[in-house]
């Protein structure tokens, strides 16, 4: 079956080695294959507003999550890349969806909850209670059938479809179901708090902020120190465990899955070796890893005439099919 790929990523500050390992690596794979027919990428700038945003600095937040992408290797020859904001349709498919999802749908998703107690219940809003049908509207916009996102997001795909259905039971067939696209090693921890998941939202329990992640666009010093900082578990031994030893596990899945060394490899070059060498070693593998990715990045970035010509060739393509879609939506519920 063909393929038609969409995913998004929020502006919400860099992007760190989880958005990579997680998603990024992903897109870059699924775009190169064969059987795509299309693929669609996008900066999701009004999720982005749901959790709080600095609008001085917000644009610039957009245009860097774009240079991330296009250094990662998002090829705009083949994949669309896109600004979510700058095509209306989004919300416009999301406001019909909200009319036929029920609240019951949306408040007891563990995004919700998780988002309502990193913040205190202070952004319990509408738009926060939203986000996934705004989600929903942007993949099935593209009648997209192939969608790659990390675990955490596989509530919202099952919503997403739940939604098509809905739509199709009422309005008559619309949209296809869509399936997610899982990465290996999904779910990268934070070096601080291995219970969880490496963010750029500072966590209350950690120190400074942003010794939780890697950013992709860290200077090597910046990654040995944060690495050296990591948290290890008790014991001295490289053994991946990750019930028993989850902090000294998520370092080793990083090693592994930017070194090409299976796990058992690992084990087994580090048998002996106590945490330090292993986190020394494991520096200098995510900065050589990083160092292609950040001359690009550094390229791109003096050339923002090109990166703006991309944004508006893949906006123009990507509104033509969202608003082939919407007409037919509209169509079919009598608007
Ligand atoms: P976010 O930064 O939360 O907007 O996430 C963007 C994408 O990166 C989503 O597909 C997430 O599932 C994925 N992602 C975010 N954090 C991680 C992580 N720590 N490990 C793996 N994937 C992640
Ligand atoms: N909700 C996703 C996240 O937090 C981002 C996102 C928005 C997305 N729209 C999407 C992902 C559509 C895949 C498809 O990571």
């Amino acid at each position: 079956m063909e393929s038609r790929i969409f995913s998004g990523i929020r502006p919400s500050g860099k992007l760190h080695l989880g958005n990579y390992l997680g998603a990024i690596k992903n897109w870059i794979e699924l775009q190169d294959k064969p059987n795509t027919e299309r693929a669609i990428f996008a900066v999701v700038d009004y999720h982005g507003i749901t959790t709080p945003f600095n609008p001085k600095t917000y644009r610039q937040q957009v245009m860097d999550t774009i240079l991330d992408f296009l250094a990662a290797g998002i090829d705009p020859k083949k994949s669309l890349l896109i600004r979510q904001s700058k095509i209306p349709e989004h919300t416009e498919l999301a406001w019909i969806f909200n009319t036929i999802t029920p609240v019951s749908w949306l408040d007891r998703l563990p995004t919700y909850r998780e988002k309502l107690g990193e913040t205190d219940g202070k952004y319990n809003h509408v738009g926060l209670l939203d986000y996934p049908v705004l989600m929903a509207a942007d993949i099935l916009l593209y009648k997209s059938n192939l969608v790659p996102v990390g675990e955490d997001q596989l509530p919202h795909m099952d919503l997403t479809n739940e939604i098509a259905k809905k739509f199709n039971s009422m309005f008559g067939q619309t949209f296809e179901p869509v399936k997610p696209h899982l990465a290996i090693g999904a779910r990268i921890m934070s070096l601080q708090d291995p219970a969880k998941k490496m963010s750029k939202t500072p966590s209350a329990s950690s120190g400074q902020a942003g010794d939780e992640y890697i950013a992709l666009s860290d200077s090597p010093d910046e990654i040995r120190d944060k690495i050296k900082k990591a948290v290890t578990d008790s014991g001295n031994e490289i053994v991946f465990d990750p019930a028993k030893k989850p902090a000294i596990s998520n370092l080793m899945t990083i090693y592994h899955l930017l070194s090409q060394n299976s796990v058992n490899e690992i084990e087994k070059k580090y048998g002996g070796k106590n945490y330090s060498e292993f986190k020394s070693d494991l520096a200098e593998v995510v900065v050589n890893f990083l160092n292609p990715f950040q001359e690009k990045r550094r390229e791109l970035k003096n050339d923002l005439t090109y990166v703006e010509d991309v944004l508006m060739e893949s906006e123009e393509k990507a509104k033509i099919i969202a608003s082939s879609t919407l007409t037919e939506v509209k169509q079919k519920m009598g608007l």
